[in-house]
């Protein structure tokens, strides 16, 4: 197959994690005979420093041009400090979801046995959590109008969805979960906001279509709680955008690290691979930072072309990684010595050849792997 992939660091770590999955999709394209072509652009603090901009024009022609795009990550601190900044890096990234119409963002919690004490959660809580979140990425407070006043002294964003918004992410939730566990968990503020009893409305229509899926609700306060209290309940979580966007993070640690939680953006036209962290602008080029959660994006990359064994393979040498231990600090106190880099290097080398990770791992840890 061939694809053109529009690839967009953006700031702090995204340029390092985001190598180590473009290493991993040229493994497989050469592995797998694919052609894949890769266009760089910038997105996000470093746009706005180069051209004003945190979404330059020629990022958005790129990536209405090319097959899938690639995201790093997004945000500056000097940025976050600076209540009254016009320009913020993150406009870029909800530019970009809005304008390629990216509206349901995708969010599996896998969760690896080996990793299991590595959580602050207790290990017989969370032991068979499997989880996959569908949260709403272009409506919903963040879209909505914001007003402040010219003294300062009032703001207000407004949270509004339409039923064709809740329509079209809720199909696919359902069809999500007729391949998994079959249940589905709207989570929303139903008993506060108008728009939540419309998704419950909307959720519960559609659900009639689905009659093989069980439909849950539940409010966003007790679902924070109910993840940290018995995730294993969960199957698919279907929200909103701002409630998908807390929960997810939360859902994270679960599986010990937020560095391991990959997503797709898909619209009806573009896709888009993200994963879910943010920029972790202190670890920036201190080569720390968790390349997983961007490696695991481009395997939902290759899904989303139907192309399962390369997804697989990718899945299979993450998951190889983490039971040699061949993991960043933030899973790993004791080797602070494995690199970005090098987590990256073992996932491209079990692509060229899987039957011999365990040799890879002892050259890796010698050194003498003739790809470090
Ligand atoms: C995410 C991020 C973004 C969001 C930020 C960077 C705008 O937190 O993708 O979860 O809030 O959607
Ligand atoms: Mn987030």
């Amino acid at each position: 197959m061939k694809l053109k992939i529009a690839v967009l660091p953006g700031d702090g770590i995204g340029p390092e994690v985001t190598e180590q999955a473009v290493k991993a999709l040229n493994a497989i394209a050469a592995e797998f005979d694919h052609k894949f072509k890769f266009k760089y652009a910038d997105v996000g603090a470093i746009a706005i420093d180069k051209t004003g901009d945190p979404l330059p024009e020629d990022t958005l022609d790129l990536c209405e041009s090319c097959d899938a795009i690639l995201f790093g990550a997004i945000g500056d601190p000097k940025y976050d400090n600076d209540p009254s900044a016009k320009i913020r890096p993150e406009q870029g990234l909800l530019r970009l979801r809005k304008t390629l119409k990216l509206f349901a963002n995708i969010r599996p919690l896998t969760v690896y046995e080996q990793l299991l004490d590595k959580s602050p959660l207790k290990k017989e809580i969370i032991t068979g959590t499997d989880i996959i979140i569908y949260r709403e990425l272009t409506g919903g407070i963040y879209f909505g109008d914001k007003t402040l006043s010219d003294d300062g002294d009032y703001a207000s964003d407004l949270c509004a969805y339409s039923r064709h918004e809740i329509e079209r992410i809720a199909h696919l939730a359902f069809k999500a979960a007729q391949n998994r566990k079959k249940k589905v968990t709207l989570v929303d503020k139903a008993n506060v906001l108008e728009s939540s009893r419309l998704w419950r409305k909307v959720v519960t229509e559609i659900g009639k279509q689905y009659k093989d899926i069980t439909l849950d609700f539940m409010f966003i306060d007790n679902a924070a709680m109910q993840m940290v209290l018995n995730p294993t309940q969960f199957d698919v979580i279907l929200t909103g955008n701002m409630f998908g966007d807390i929960i997810s993070d939360e859902a994270s640690v679960i599986g010990g690290s937020i560095g391991l939680l990959a997503s797709a953006s898909i619209g009806d036209k573009y896709a888009m691979f993200e994963p879910i962290h943010g920029s972790y602008p202190q670890a920036k080029g201190k080569q720390i930072a968790n390349p997983i959660a961007s490696i695991l994006s481009a395997a939902m990359l290759l899904e989303h072309f139907d192309l399962y064994d390369e997804a697989d393979l990718i899945k299979k040498a993450v998951a190889k990684s983490i039971e040699l231990n061949i993991t960043t600090p933030d899973l790993n106190k004791s080797h602070g010595q494995i690199t970005t880099t090098l987590v990256g290097n073992f996932v491209e080398d079990f692509i060229y050849n899987p039957s011999d990770s365990n040799m890879n791992f002892q050259n890796i840890h010698l050194g003498q792997s003739t790809i470090i």
